[in-house]
C-alpha cells in the first residue's frame, strides 16, 4: 500500500437505492485517485469498521428524518456502545429532499452526530444532496451564472466550493447542495440504464464543482 493510499469504507444507508447508486458512482473515482475502496450496506458493529482508516457514509433519509433501516443497526450500536473511533476519519454525504423542511437530510445528520460522539474526526463538511425536489431548473438557478445556464441542464451545484469558503462569510455557512433535474435527465436518457449512468455522471460532475473543479477539469475527466 503506497503511503498516500487510504483505505476507505463507503457505508451505504438506503431504502430505495439512490444512496447505493451514489456509492457505486463514487467508488471508481476514488479507486482512480489511488485509494482502496470497499462498499457495505450491512455494517452493523464497531468491528465492521475496524479495518478501514476512513468511513464515508452515504445516507438517505426516510420517514420523518429517519435513518434507513439497513444502516440503523450500526447507528444504534455506535450510540449505545460508544466505541472509541478517534483513530478514524469520516465524511458524510446525506441524501434528502428539501421539501421535507425540518427533517431535510435528517438520516445523514443523525449518523454524522453518532460518529462525532464516538470521537471520529470529520473530513470537510457534510455534503447534503437535495435530490428530488425539482423536476426542472428555476430561473434563479439559470441566471446565477454569467452567461446564464441552459434550461436543459441536468444538475447544478449551489454553494461555495470547498477551499474557497471563508469563515467570515455568512453565505458560506449554508451547506452546499447538489440538485439533479429529474425531467431533464429523463429527457436526456433513452433507456433506464442510460438514465442511471447519467445520474451518476451528473452527480459526480456537481461533486467536482463542490471540490473546486471547473468545466475544463471535468471535461478532462470525462464528466462533461
Ligand atoms: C417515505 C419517504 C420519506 C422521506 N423522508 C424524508 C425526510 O424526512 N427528509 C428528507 O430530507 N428526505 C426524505 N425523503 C427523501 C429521500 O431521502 C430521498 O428521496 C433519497 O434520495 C432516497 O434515497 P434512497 O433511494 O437511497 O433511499 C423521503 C423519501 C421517502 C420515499
Amino acid at each position: 500500500m503506497s503511503p498516500s493510499m487510504v483505505s476507505i469504507l463507503i457505508l451505504v444507508g438506503t431504502e430505495s437505492g439512490n444512496a447505493q447508486m451514489v456509492a457505486d458512482a463514487l467508488k471508481p473515482v476514488l479507486v482512480a485517485a489511488g485509494h482502496k475502496i470497499d462498499v457495505s450496506d450491512k455494517a452493523a458493529t464497531a468491528a465492521d469498521l475496524a479495518a478501514h482508516d476512513v468511513h464515508l457514509v452515504v445516507c438517505a433519509t426516510h420517514g420523518t428524518g429517519d435513518i434507513p433501516t439497513n444502516i440503523l443497526p450500526l447507528a444504534e450500536t455506535l450510540e449505545r456502545e460508544r466505541p472509541d473511533l478517534s483513530g478514524h476519519r469520516y465524511g458524510v454525504i446525506a441524501l434528502g429532499d428539501r421539501t421535507y423542511l425540518d427533517t431535510f437530510c435528517g438520516g445523514g445528520k443523525k449518523v454524522d452526530a453518532v460518529f462525532e460522539r464516538c470521537g471520529a474526526r470529520k473530513l470537510g463538511r457534510r455534503l447534503e444532496v437535495d435530490a428530488s425536489s425539482q423536476p426542472l431548473p428555476d430561473e434563479e438557478d439559470l441566471t446565477a451564472s454569467d452567461p446564464p445556464l441552459s434550461p436543459c441542464i441536468l444538475g447544478v451545484f449551489r454553494g461555495t466550493p470547498i477551499g474557497e469558503r471563508s469563515v467570515t462569510s455568512s453565505a458560506d455557512h449554508f451547506p452546499a447542495a447538489i440538485v439533479l433535474y429529474q425531467r431533464n435527465l429523463e429527457r436526456f436518457a433513452r433507456t433506464r440504464e442510460e438514465l442511471l449512468e447519467q445520474i451518476g455522471i451528473t452527480l459526480l460532475h456537481e461533486v467536482g464543482h463542490l471540490v473546486g473543479l471547473d468545466e475544463e477539469d471535468l471535461w478532462e475527466r470525462g464528466l462533461e
